[in-house]
């Protein structure tokens, strides 16, 4: 049975995601949800599905990464995760830590990468006039959002959305898409999943 170590920064719904698949048959669990934020409403959801929680204030180390991801890894070395996944984690990572975990750290983004890289993706997208947008599962490398991609859903862009729409509508697809990859890199299939667009959109 693998390991899966979550890191969250705020509502944890992709957390949630993952967590409720890796049950029955399904060849991981997980074993800690992490935040850098104490209020991240999503450690009460972890805690409340009985995974063990832990939380790092970045706030705490005043802008010193290297200290914060020094404090962070306490608790995440401890859980002895085989993969750590990146679930709306919202601190960028030092190369030294991602090293760590090389081959074995997943991110999603709320983008169709390798467009829009970083923040604000939606209203790039819209801003665009792109006629689709989606998200994307990747390994994480030094680079940032730039890691081989594992997988991607699409959804169409539709006329009046708002970022705040169509982070909704991504947000869907998120919450297919990263089960599906987590289940297929656990079993060792590292091949790009490309979600056809789901009925609900
Ligand atoms: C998700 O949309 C995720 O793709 C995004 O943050 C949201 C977290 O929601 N991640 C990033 O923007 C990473 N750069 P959640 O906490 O409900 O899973």
């Amino acid at each position: 049975m693998k390991r899966v170590a979550i890191l969250i920064s705020g509502s944890g719904s992709n957390m949630v995601a993952l967590a409720r698949s890796m049950t029955g048959d399904h060849p991981a669990r997980p074993v800690l949800v992490a935040s850098n934020d104490p209020a991240a409403a999503g450690l009460g959801k972890a805690a409340a599905m009985g995974i063990a929680t832990a939380a790092v204030d970045h706030r705490a180390f005043g802008g010193d990464r290297a200290a914060f991801e020094a404090a962070l890894l306490a608790p995440l070395l401890a859980a002895r995760p085989d993969i750590v996944c990146l679930a709306g984690f919202m601190r960028i990572l030092t190369a030294g830590f991602v090293q760590r975990f090389a081959g074995r750290m997943l991110n999603i983004h709320p983008s169709l990468l390798p467009r829009y890289p970083g923040l604000d993706t939606h209203r790039r997208a819209l801003e665009a006039g792109d006629a689709e947008a989606g998200c994307t599962v990747h390994e994480v490398t030094p680079a940032l959002d730039a890691g081989p991609i594992l997988g991607q859903a699409r959804v169409p862009i539709l006329p009046g959305d708002t970022p705040q729409t169509l982070a909704a509508r991504v947000l869907v697809q998120e919450h297919r898409l990263y089960p599906a990859v987590l289940r297929r890199f656990v079993a060792g299939d590292r091949r790009p999943l490309l979600l056809p667009a789901a009925a609900e959109t």
